[in-house]
């Protein structure tokens, strides 16, 4: 055989190769159609102009609240456009600094490292506490963001039942000695099933083990403190709830993108975690530094949160729905109704939308196989009627679909 036909062989099973790759990509995209997964993405700001969304994270409507924008926008008038750098080269811009000290604050910690998402952060803090040899012990519910963390670690994962705090202790008992470093994973509030996560009792685990626990607090309301008597007991536990004690082993992760209204994420903590993280987590290194509107729109709308204690507000919206439909009172602004079926939860979202709403219609990965949902949010800012209207059409789609 010539060295030419030879080439011509070696190229034809190239590209018989390829061929082979690229069915297989296209058959995982047929395969989801096939099981109602697929996902189309839609221009939301066109195709959803007139409906009235409860599918959004803006708790307060911070995203279009007057302060705000002219926040950012005063900074892109004073800075530009982009950052045009990573932090630790030239994007670090004072703004950062302000943002950080006043995180600290609100989250009662030391300090504060801000990135440029929540899923940025969770991605680079993990795999920065902790490595091969090192223990995982995480709720069975917690984000994709997280778990990728934990994937790009290299640690052992073990996930204990969602909120069940002794399963968590008997796999602490069993396995905290073989490891070297441990962290608890959990959220203050799940983000599908609108639950609150078990704070103070998986603190005490972490300073009983030796771990620290990592809370995501993406889905917070910033409510205020309550007394340490009533918090367990009530649950109506938030984040930034806790008294001041930075020497508690816990990482406050959260996002600036979903109360806030903007864009970023943090983790909070203890001095000495914040000052190696801001040297090891990779985002902040080898990312291109937020632009400094954002920043800008980050300060003003934390600001409006801490002046006015929106958090209640919404929690009445929500709880005013649930009530109109019967369903548990929530302890938060997400509200899942759990139907299973996800071509029928399809179904029910698109009729909703065609009398006038958006809702979420979640389905597997994003939630377990069998418990498809449509998800409701609330928001400062929904009127009575609008929830009255909502849980009307949702109450007649439900009977008929
Ligand atoms: C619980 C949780 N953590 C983290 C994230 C990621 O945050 P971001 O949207 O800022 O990347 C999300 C976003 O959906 C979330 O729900």
């Amino acid at each position: 055989m010539g060295v030419i036909t030879l080439l011509r062989n070696e190229q034809f099973n190239i590209l018989l190769i390829l061929l082979r790759v690229k069915k297989i990509y296209a058959e995982a995209v047929e395969s989801l159609k096939e099981k109602n997964l697929y996902r189309k993405l839609v221009e939301a700001d066109i195709v959803y102009k007139n409906l009235i969304s409860f599918a959004s994270n803006d708790y307060f409507g911070l995203s279009q609240n007057v302060a705000v924008k002219k926040a950012a926008s005063d900074a892109i008038k004073k800075y530009g456009i982009g950052s045009g750098g990573s932090r630790y080269i030239s994007g670090n811009n004072s703004l950062y600094t302000k943002l950080e000290k006043q995180i600290a604050r609100i989250k009662k910690c030391d300090d504060s490292i801000v990135f440029s998402s929540g899923y940025a952060c969770s991605i680079g803090v993990i795999p920065a506490l902790v490595c091969e040899g090192d223990l995982i012990v995480a709720d069975r519910l917690i984000h994709s963001s997280l778990i990728d963390g934990v994937k790009l670690s290299g640690a052992k994962l073990i996930r204990f039942l969602h909120n069940d705090v002794a399963h968590a202790r008997r796999i602490l008992l069993e396995n905290r000695a073989k490891f070297k470093k441990c962290l608890i994973l959990t959220e203050t509030v799940f983000s599908m099933d609108g639950d609150l996560g078990k704070i103070e009792e998986l603190l005490n685990l972490a300073e009983e083990f030796n771990a620290i626990l990592v809370s995501d607090a993406a889905h917070d309301l910033f409510l205020p403190p309550l007394p340490v008597s009533d918090r367990v007991e009530s649950r109506l536990l938030d984040s930034c709830s806790q008294d001041q004690n930075s020497a508690r082993p816990e990482l406050k992760l959260g996002t600036l993108s979903k109360a806030v209204g903007a864009l970023g994420g943090y983790v909070a903590g203890e001095q000495v975690l914040i000052d190696y993280l801001r040297l090891f987590a990779k985002p902040v290194i080898y990312s291109t530094a937020l632009p400094p509107s954002i920043l800008a729109a980050v300060i003003a709308s934390l600001k409006i949160i801490e002046k006015k204690n929106i958090g209640k507000k919404v929690l009445k919206n929500a709880e005013y729905f649930c009530h109109l439909m019967n369903l548990p009172k929530p302890e938060t602004a997400i509200v899942p109704i759990i139907l299973g079926d996800s071509s029928r939860v399809v179904k029910i979202a698109a009729k909703i939308e065609e009398l006038g709403f958006l809702i979420s219609a979640i389905r597997p990965p994003t939630v377990e196989k069998n418990k498809a949902r449509l998800r409701i949010t609330f928001s400062s800012e929904h009127k009575k009627t609008q929830i009255e209207k909502l849980a009307k059409a949702l109450t007649e789609t439900l009977k008929n679909l």
